[in-house]
C-alpha cells in the first residue's frame, strides 16, 4: 500500500534525493521534475539566470543549492531560501548559503535585495503566480529584478493541486512568459528581458517593493 507524506512541505524531498518522481497536477497533466538538473553543478541555459545576476541575490526554493553555488563562485552575495531539510543538508555539503524557511514568511534584506531567482518552476509554489510575483517584489530593492522561469507554453496559466510522487496534493501553479507578462503588469512590473530555448525565462523589472494593490475578484461597483 502506498504511504502518503503527511506535510507537502515534503513534497519535494524524495525528488531533491535523487528519486526520479513526477509531479502529477489534479488536471491530470504530469510533468517531468529535471531532478538531475537540481542536483548537478549550474550549467547550460543556466547561465542565462546567473550572467543577470550583478548584485545580491535570493534563491527562492533554492533546492541542493546549484545556482547560490555558482554565483557565489562568481563572487556575487547569494542566499537560497527553501523549507526541506534534504535540500538545507545539500546545500551545508556545498557550502551555499542557505536559509531553511517559507518563501512567504519575513526574510533577511527584505527590500534590499537586487535579484531573486525563481528558477526549475518554482513560480507555481503557492499556487498563485501573481501573489509570488508580488513576495518576491517585496524582496527587491528599487531597480531591482525578478528572474522568473516560465512554462515553455507562453500563454499557459493553470492553477490547482498537484502531487510530487506520492506526496499530499499541495497548491500549485504553471505558467508561460506571455501569462506571466500579464500577471506582472496588473503589479505594475514590466518584462525587461526574456530567452526562449529549451528553457524559458523572464526578466521582470520590480515595481517600488511590489506594492500594487491586486483587486480582489468581483469586488466591482
Ligand atoms: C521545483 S523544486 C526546484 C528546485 C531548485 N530550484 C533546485 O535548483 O534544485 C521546488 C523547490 O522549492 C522548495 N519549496 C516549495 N515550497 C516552498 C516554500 N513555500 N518556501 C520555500 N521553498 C519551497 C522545495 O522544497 C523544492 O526544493
Amino acid at each position: 500500500m502506498l504511504t502518503r507524506d503527511v506535510d507537502p512541505v515534503l513534497a519535494f524531498d524524495r525528488a531533491l534525493a535523487g528519486a526520479p518522481v513526477r509531479l502529477v497536477r489534479d488536471d491530470g497533466v504530469e510533468v517531468d521534475l529535471a531532478v538531475r538538473r537540481w542536483r548537478r553543478t549550474a550549467c547550460g541555459e543556466d547561465r542565462w539566470l546567473l550572467d543577470r545576476c550583478t548584485g545580491p541575490t535570493i534563491d527562492l526554493g533554492c533546492g541542493p543549492g546549484r545556482l547560490v553555488t555558482a554565483l557565489a563562485a562568481r563572487g556575487v552575495p547569494a542566499l537560497g531560501v527553501d523549507v526541506s531539510a534534504v535540500a538545507q543538508r545539500q546545500c551545508r555539503r556545498r557550502r551555499a548559503p542557505m536559509l531553511r524557511r517559507d518563501l512567504f514568511r519575513p526574510l533577511p534584506g527584505e527590500g534590499t535585495w537586487q535579484h531573486v531567482l525563481l528558477a526549475d518552476g518554482n513560480i507555481g509554489i503557492g499556487g498563485d503566480p501573481q501573489r509570488l510575483l508580488q513576495r518576491a517584489a517585496r524582496l527587491v530593492r528599487p531597480g531591482g529584478t525578478l528572474l522568473v522561469e516560465a512554462d515553455p507554453a507562453s500563454h499557459l496559466l493553470w492553477r490547482g493541486t498537484a502531487q510530487v510522487g506520492s506526496s499530499a496534493p499541495l497548491p500549485w501553479a504553471c505558467a508561460g512568459a506571455d501569462a506571466l507578462r500579464h500577471l506582472a503588469a496588473a503589479l505594475g512590473m514590466s518584462a525587461v528581458d526574456g530567452y526562449r530555448g529549451q528553457r524559458s525565462f523572464v526578466q521582470f523589472a520590480a515595481s517600488a517593493h511590489g506594492s500594487v494593490a491586486v483587486p480582489a475578484a468581483g469586488c466591482g461597483p
